[in-house]
């Protein structure tokens, strides 16, 4: 009997995953079907019990819904425990299982399209939202050298610092200006807020005057695919990283948990190219 996937968002009409697990599934041969379901935020417990009920194999889970689902799972893997948020459901003959594929998508990309050593890099994060977490987690799970956060509500960017105590990974909240002044200290530079996507493209969420050439600089922002931030710092010869490599490789790694298997992350990569727009290589 052909599998039913799907992704829980509310909305969720604009979601890719439908389209790169569908020809996924195609290409590697599992009889699947997946599926956008747009779930209200006061409907989540019932959204997974359907998930039970109709044997439904997998999902994916974005936004508002990845904190809100965790209570209604049977078992969170450590690491979504740690990031305090779920993107992959696995329905393990009725176990529903929660993962969270984001950090760890990200991370795969920094080290797939640059040749970084991480262990003793200066990591500059911007943002402390969900995006951030899932991602200094994943970072500090690979062991980096040093992390400062900065963030427009400096107290959020403290409260994870806590996190990076338990990594033994020293770890400071810097204000923006503070960050600024300092920017040729840092070796990876990444951005986790929405400052910069389109439609407000003019906006960067950093002066990159004081960067150094050698420094890495990350959005996790997708469209447009360079936002200000990249164009600025590609200027000055920085290696720059967007937002597609995290899209791709976490959806890789949730057909992994799903199926056991490797998916073709070229063809996803110029699947989501296509749908935005943008050259397909
Ligand atoms: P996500 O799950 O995508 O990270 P989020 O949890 O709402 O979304 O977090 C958004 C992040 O972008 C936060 O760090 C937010 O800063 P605040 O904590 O001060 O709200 C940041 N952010 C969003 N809009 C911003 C803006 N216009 N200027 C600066 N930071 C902004």
């Amino acid at each position: 009997m052909e599998k039913v996937f799907g992704i829980l968002g509310h909305p969720v009409g604009h979601s890719m995953s439908p389209i790169i697990h569908n020809d996924a599934f195609e290409k590697i041969g599992i009889e699947a079907r997946y599926h956008a379901f747009d779930v209200d935020p006061d409907q989540v417990k019932e959204a997974i019990e359907g998930i039970r009920a109709l044997k439904i194999t997998g999902c994916n889970v974005t936004v508002p819904h990845k904190i809100a689902v965790m209570k209604y799972l049977d078992e969170i893997d450590s690491e979504a425990e740690q990031i305090g948020a779920v993107n992959t459901i696995v329905n393990q003959n009725g176990k529903l299982v929660g993962y969270n594929t984001d950090g760890r998508g990200y991370v795969k990309s920094l080290l797939d399209e640059t040749s970084i050593d991480l262990a003793n890099m200066k990591v500059l994060v911007i943002g402390a939202g969900g995006g951030a977490r899932g991602i200094i987690t994943a970072l500090l799970r690979q062991g980096i050298g040093h992390l400062t956060i900065t963030n427009r509500t400096i107290s959020k960017a403290e409260l994870l610092i806590d996190l990076a105590a338990t990594f033994d990974t020293p770890a400071e909240a810097l204000e923006k200006q503070v960050v600024e002044e300092k920017l040729n200290e840092f070796d990876v530079i990444i951005n986790t807020t929405s400052v910069g996507m389109s439609p407000n493209v003019d906006e960067s969420p950093l002066s990159l005057d004081r960067l150094k050439e050698e420094t890495i600089v990350s959005d996790l922002i997708y469209n447009p695919l360079e936002t200000k931030l990249l164009k600025e710092a590609k200027a000055k010869g920085a290696q720059t990283l967007n937002g597609i490599g995290m899209f791709v490789n976490q959806a890789a790694l949730s057909f992994e948990h799903w199926t056991g298997q490797k998916p073709d992350e070229i063809q996803m990569r110029k699947i989501v190219l296509q749908q935005l727009g943008g050259p397909s290589c």
